[in-house]
């Protein structure tokens, strides 16, 4: 972790920090809505209700190994005719592997790009240039939940993701204990968004974790999340979100609002 922190640090100092970093590139659609629902973040099914299915999946430098599932962006395409100014807030959900563009979003974002009406001259183009930046992502009145994943099998196995991240973080690290106990066991990033650990602590569970905050590494402690007895499939309410923006380094840097 401190490794971690320090590199981050360096990354920023030798930079421009920046937390609206703009990148041009090109975006593609999916055809079929339920692609991205099997997408590598682990969502499945859930993913569809996110952002009224305003989804994407990005390439490795945006997917970060799975920590940045479930961030936003705001993307906009750059023909004058058919793209909206203010562009659409997508959440990633999945990995492209495609070398040819940044992003490839549901069919339902990729028109929202557009006005409405237009939706289907965008379609028609199939691959726009367009630009990004990650903006925060925000979640009112809706704290940040934990879904206990059905794989987990008590006491043995417990594997959860959290859902409804707000701000403009990434979690890096996860902890679990009984609550009361200070003996943190930590979790590890399985794949995606899904994090486990095969030294389930017993009784009632209390989480701690590490987000990405201003220039460096923040925890932040949820204290009383599952219950004695969780259920796999279960969604818990963990009383805490997230607000906190992280920075990064880059030279087109964009604080406006794009509207
Ligand atoms: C912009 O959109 C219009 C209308 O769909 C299309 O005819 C034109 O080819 C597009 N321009 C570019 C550069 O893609
Ligand atoms: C992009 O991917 C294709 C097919 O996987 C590969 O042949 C090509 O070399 C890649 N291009 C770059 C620039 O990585």
């Amino acid at each position: 972790m401190a490794f971690f922190i320090c590199f981050l640090f360096f990354l920023i100092s030798s930079a421009t920090a920046c937390d609206r970093c703009v990148h041009q590139t090109k975006a593609a659609y999916f055809s079929k809505a339920s692609a991205l629902s099997s997408g590598a973040c682990g969502y499945g099914s859930l993913a569809l209700g996110f952002n009224s299915g305003h989804l994407a999946a990005g390439i490795p430098s945006l997917y970060k190994d799975g920590a940045g599932c479930g961030a936003c962006f705001q993307v906009r395409c750059k023909n004058t005719t058919v793209c909206l100014r203010e562009g659409t807030r997508v959440v990633l959900t999945d990995l492209n592997h495609n070398n040819q563009t940044d992003f490839v979003l549901s069919s339902r974002a990729f028109m929202a790009m557009a006005p409405k009406g237009m939706g289907q001259h965008i379609l028609k183009l199939g691959i726009v240039d367009v630009e990004y930046k990650r903006v925060p992502c925000q979640y009112k009145n809706q704290n940040m939940a934990l879904r206990v994943e059905e794989s987990s099998q008590k006491p043995h196995y417990l594997a959860i993701k959290f859902l409804f991240q707000g701000g403009q973080t990434e979690i890096v690290g996860v902890d679990v204990a009984q609550v009361g106990s200070s003996n943190w066991v930590f979790m590890s990033r399985n794949h995606g968004a899904v994090w486990d650990t095969s030294r389930v602590p017993s009784g009632p569970l209390q989480f701690r974790f590490v987000v990405t905050a201003g220039y460096d590494g923040k925890w932040i402690w949820a204290q009383h999340v599952l219950p004695a007895d969780w259920k796999p499939a279960g969604v818990y309410d963990t009383g805490v979100q997230i607000s906190d923006i992280a920075q990064e380094g880059c030279s087109t840097c964009d604080e406006g609002t794009w509207k």
